[in-house]
C-alpha cells in the first residue's frame, strides 16, 4: 500500500554563506493510511520545518536542497504551484499551536470555512452554509449555528482550535499534520482536543502526523514514534516498544527526564547540554557531546540507521533490548 506521506533523504538549510547550516539533514519518514505518527524531539530539532516542508511552506530563510516528499504518491517537491495549492487542504492539512495563525480575525468562522470549500470545489454557494454546520458539528463545536456567525476573537482558545480543525478537515485530507496543537490550551481542553483528533481519525480514516513535546500524549495516542535530533530521525518504532525499551541513548535520555516515567503529566525536560546549532554539527554522531555512552568511534563515524526487531535507530552502541 502506498503510504499517505513518504519523505526520504530530506535536507533543508538556512540560506546564506554557510553551506553546512542544515536544519533538516537527511530525514526519512513514512506515515501510512489511518496511522498516528508522533514526531518528538527537543526544541529546535527541526520538527516544525519538517512539517512545513511537506506542503512546501518553508520560511524564505530556509531552502530545501535535497530529498523526496510524496503525498498520496505525488511528488511534492516537483509540483507546480497551482497543483500545490490544490493539494494543500485536500491531501494534507496543517494545524498549529496557535489557531490565530490560520484563522482570519476579520472573517466569521462560517465565511472562512466556506471559502475553503469553495476554493477547492467542495461546495457551492448554496450548499456551503449547510456543510459548514456539518463540519462544526463534526468537531463538536457547541451551538454551531451561533458560533458559525462569530469572529474568531469571540471564541475561547479551545473553540478556536476546533474551528481551525473544522477548516483543516473541510476538504477531507488524507493526512492531518498537527504541530503542537494543544500546547497553548489548558489540560482538560488539551485532552478533549486530542480525543477529538483520534475520533476523527477513526471516523474519517485519515492519518495524523502529530508533533509534540508531550510524551504522555504520545503514549496515549500514537501508533508509531519518530524521535528527531538535530535535523535527523535517530530512532523510530511502534509506541509501546519505543517508550518501554528505547535503543537510542537520546530517546532513553528524553524518557529518563520524566519524573514518573510516561504519565499524564509527562513532558520533555531538556537533557544536560544543548543540541548543536545548524552549521555547528559535530563530526561523527551528532549526539556524542551529550551522550553518556559515547566512545572514540562515535566522535569519528556517523552511525547508519539500522533496524533490529521493530525499531530502527542510528547508534553505534545501542541499549540492549529489555
Ligand atoms: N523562520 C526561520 N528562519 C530561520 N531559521 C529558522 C526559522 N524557523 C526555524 N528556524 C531554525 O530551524 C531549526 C529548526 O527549527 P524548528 O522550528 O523546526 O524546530 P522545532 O523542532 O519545531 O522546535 P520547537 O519544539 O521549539 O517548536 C532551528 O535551528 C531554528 O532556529
Ligand atoms: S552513536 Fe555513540 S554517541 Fe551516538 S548515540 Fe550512540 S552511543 Fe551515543
Ligand atoms: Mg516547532
Amino acid at each position: 500500500m502506498t503510504p499517505v506521506l513518504s519523505i526520504s533523504g530530506l535536507r533543508a538549510r538556512l540560506r546564506g554563506p554557510d553551506p553546512s547550516a542544515f536544519v533538516i539533514d537527511g530525514l526519512s519518514l513514512q506515515v501510512n493510511r489511518g496511522e498516528v505518527v508522533a514526531l518528538v524531539g527537543e526544541s529546535g530539532s527541526g520538527k516544525t520545518m519538517t512539517a512545513y516542508s511537506v506542503l512546501r511552506l518553508l520560511p524564505p530563510a530556509i531552502q530545501l536542497t535535497e530529498g523526496e516528499i510524496r503525498l498520496g504518491g505525488q511528488d511534492v517537491v516537483a509540483m507546480e504551484t497551482r497543483r500545490l495549492r490544490d493539494v494543500r487542504g485536500t491531501l494534507a492539512s496543517i494545524i498549529f499551536q496557535e489557531p490565530m495563525t490560520s484563522l482570519n480575525p476579520l472573517m466569521t468562522i462560517e465565511r472562512q470555512i466556506a471559502e475553503m470549500l469553495l476554493t477547492h470545489g467542495k461546495a457551492t454557494r448554496q450548499t456551503a452554509p449547510e456543510r459548514v454546520i456539518e463540519l462544526l458539528e463534526l468537531v463538536r463545536m457547541p451551538d454551531p449555528q451561533t458560533r458559525a456567525k462569530q469572529y474568531p476573537h469571540s471564541l475561547s482558545g479551545g473553540l478556536r482550535q476546533r474551528a481551525m480543525i473544522a477548516m483543516a478537515l473541510a476538504c477531507e485530507p488524507q493526512i492531518l499534520i498537527a504541530d503542537e496543537p494543544t500546547t497553548a490550551l489548558d489540560v482538560t481542553i488539551q485532552q478533549q482536543v486530542m480525543k477529538l483528533l483520534l475520533d476523527l481519525r477513526d471516523q474519517l480514516g485519515m492519518a495524523i502526523l502529530l508533533i509534540t513535546h508531550d510524551l504522555g500524549v504520545v503514549a496515549e495516542v500514537a501508533d508509531r514514534v519518530a524521535v528527531m535530533y538535530a535535523g535527523r530521525i535517530v530512532e523510530e518504532g511502534p509506541v509501546v516498544e519505543l517508550l518501554e525499551a528505547p535503543r537510542h541513548p537520546y530517546t532513553a535520555g528524553l524518557l529518563a527526564c520524566l519524573p514518573e516515567g510516561v504519565g499524564d503529566t509527562g513532558r520533555l525536560i531538556e537533557i544536560p547540554g544543548l543540541p548543536p546549532k545548524p552549521g555547528s554539527i559535530p563530526e561523527g554522531c551528532r549526539f556524542a557531546p551529550r551522550c553518556p555512552s559515547a566512545t572514540e568511534l562515535c566522535t569519528r563515524v556517523t552511525p547508519e540507521t539500522r533496524t533490529e526487531g521493530v525499531q530502527a535507530f542510528a547508534c553505534h552502541h545501542p541499549r540492549m533490548p529489555a
